[in-house]
């Protein structure tokens, strides 16, 4: 009777141990990404305290449309073309956690790079980017997987550069993203042309009267009238 009684009791500490093994997993998950999300945050918030003036960030309104359009599209691969101190590359890692996709990102400048990988040290979000140091315009080259946004924001009289050689790589469905469209007007001129009259590309542009970005897809289906001029 008694050692009935003990198995009994042993077989209920066993399931409650269990239960509570089992809601520590669930809680912890979303406690653990909300966690890291803080800490990215906070990365975030000290780089446009510290760091931002002298180095040509994107704003952080820009850095959510960057986060949001990574997000939505399930983004995999982001490939950014002007690195900086790391500011919008860390925009697009916080999709990127959830997206369970990677970044690679170009910058000629060797200290701003060296920057850029403190603070994806800080962020918690180095593993998620392969930071490559030189000439974009050469070493964008070195890329032969698929991309599903391209995000251009170094030098302006070299994006069409950058869209010639890295739209191959889009697939279909997948996004050029370009920064300062409306500052740089004459300098990218041949880029704005290029995206908006290529019949597989159609671009439209948000936060056209502040920095102005350059959303273009690249459709998965086209035909050669396209392409609505709307600018
Ligand atoms: C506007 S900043 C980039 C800001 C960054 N995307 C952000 O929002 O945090 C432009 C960067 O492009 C870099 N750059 C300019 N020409 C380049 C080139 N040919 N190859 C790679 N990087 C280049 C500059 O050194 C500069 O750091």
């Amino acid at each position: 009777m008694s050692n009935k009684i003990i198995s009994t009791v042993e077989v209920v500490v066993v399931l409650v141990a269990a239960g509570c093994l089992v809601a520590q997993k669930t809680e912890s998950e979303p406690g653990k990404a909300r966690k890291q999300e803080t800490r990215i945050l906070n990365v975030l918030e000290e780089m446009l305290n510290d760091q931002y003036s002298a180095m040509l960030s994107v704003p952080p309104e820009d850095g959510k449309v960057l986060r949001l359009l990574a997000e939505a599209t399930g983004a995999k691969h982001i490939v950014e073309v002007g690195t900086s101190n790391g500011y919008a590359s860390i925009w697009f890692c916080l999709a990127l956690r959830s997206t369970s996709g990677r970044l690679t990102t170009f910058e000629i400048d060797a200290r701003r790079a060296a920057l850029a990988r403190e603070n994806f040290k800080r962020a918690g979000v180095d593993k998620l980017v392969t930071l490559i140091v030189g000439d974009a315009h050469e070493k964008v080259t070195i890329i032969k997987e698929p991309i599903d946004i391209v995000f251009i924001d170094a030098d302006k009289d070299g994006y069409l550069d950058y869209l010639n050689k890295l739209l191959p790589l889009v697939r279909p469905g997948g996004l050029i993203v370009a920064h300062d469209t409306t500052d740089a007007g004459s300098l990218m001129e041949d880029y704005l042309k290029a995206v908006t009259t290529k019949s597989e590309l159609e671009t439209i542009f948000l936060h056209e009267y502040t920095t102005g970005i350059g959303v273009t897809l690249k459709k998965r289906q086209y035909d050669n009238r396209s392409n609505l001029n709307l600018r």
